[in-house]
């Protein structure tokens, strides 16, 4: 087997994995957010990130996104160590975060936002807005066809919830990150909204990039998700595939640890 490449993850999730994080511990004061906690991504998957209030969730997902510096940790990219200790570590890593506030600029298009800080330039520093803008398009046609994006001119405080948090999936997929992190994506919208992110997701693991999905929701999770990696009080519990569990075992692990 070649050990260098990922592997789409067989029935026995035995492909290596994507990203590694091992013996992550953080401390808050006298909080334990963390303590020894390991996780993987591995390729084509959706895992749900699952726990009660006050698991840890967050607080792993900031540190994968590299805002926050774990006590202790190691971090793995196809088994090579990496360093995540900075957003732009993490996303030269290949991740993306998408959080309920999704760092996007309310007051700038939905264009602007897609390539923030990272816009095609010509010399003299002008912007390539022709292409900015054929390239939005075509992002947006290809995997957002969420309703109501109509423009890629359409201002960001005009978008619901579940639009801004197209626009972030949308800028993860065009610069190739394969790992997007979502923190409860889908807490705040509509049943259609929710719909399409679930979709969305899918859709992005079947296609390469790998999803974490946190969520309180595990209807939603047991739908969408081939994995489950639960968490309580700062630590493993269990790491399950979703073809060896149900949502009765799911829901009887959160509630009696
Ligand atoms: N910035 C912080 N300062 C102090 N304590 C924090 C901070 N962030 C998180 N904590 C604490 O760390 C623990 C884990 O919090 P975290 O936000 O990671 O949980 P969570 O699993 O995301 O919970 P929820 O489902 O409620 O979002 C909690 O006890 C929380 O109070
Ligand atoms: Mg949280």
């Amino acid at each position: 087997m070649n050990t260098t490449d990922a592997q789409p993850a067989g029935e026995n999730g035995a492909a290596t994995p994507l990203f590694t994080a091992q013996g992550v511990s953080k401390t808050y004061g006298h909080v334990k957010a963390l303590m020894d906690v390991d996780f993987e991504v591995r390729p084509n998957e959706v895992v749900g990130l699952l726990g009660d209030n006050g698991a840890g969730k967050s607080t792993l997902i900031k540190i994968l996104s590299g805002v926050v510096s774990p006590d202790e940790g190691t971090f793995l990219r196809l088994g090579d160590p990496i360093d995540i200790g900075s957003r732009r570590k993490s996303e030269a890593a290949g991740i993306q975060t998408i959080y309920q506030d999704i760092a996007l600029v309310r007051s700038m298009s939905i264009m602007r936002n897609i390539f923030a800080g990272r816009e095609p330039l010509r010399a003299l520093g002008f912007l390539r807005m022709r292409e900015m803008r054929e390239t939005a398009m075509d992002i947006l046609d290809k995997y957002v066809q969420i309703a109501g994006i109509t423009s890629p001119d359409l201002l960001v405080e005009e978008l619901s919830g579940g639009q801004a948090q197209a626009v972030a999936i949308a800028r993860a997929v065009h610069f190739k990150r394969d790992i997007l992190l979502l923190d409860e994506p889908t807490s705040a919208l509509s049943i259609r909204e929710t719909e399409k992110v679930l979709a969305i997701m899918r859709d992005l693991a079947d296609s390469g990039v790998s999803c974490v999905f946190v969520t309180h929701n595990l209807y939603h999770a047991f739908r969408v998700c081939d994995r489950f990696a639960i968490m309580a009080h700062g630590q493993n519990v269990k790491s399950v595939p979703k073809s060896e569990t149900t949502l009765g075992e799911l829901t009887d692990i959160i509630m009696t640890h």
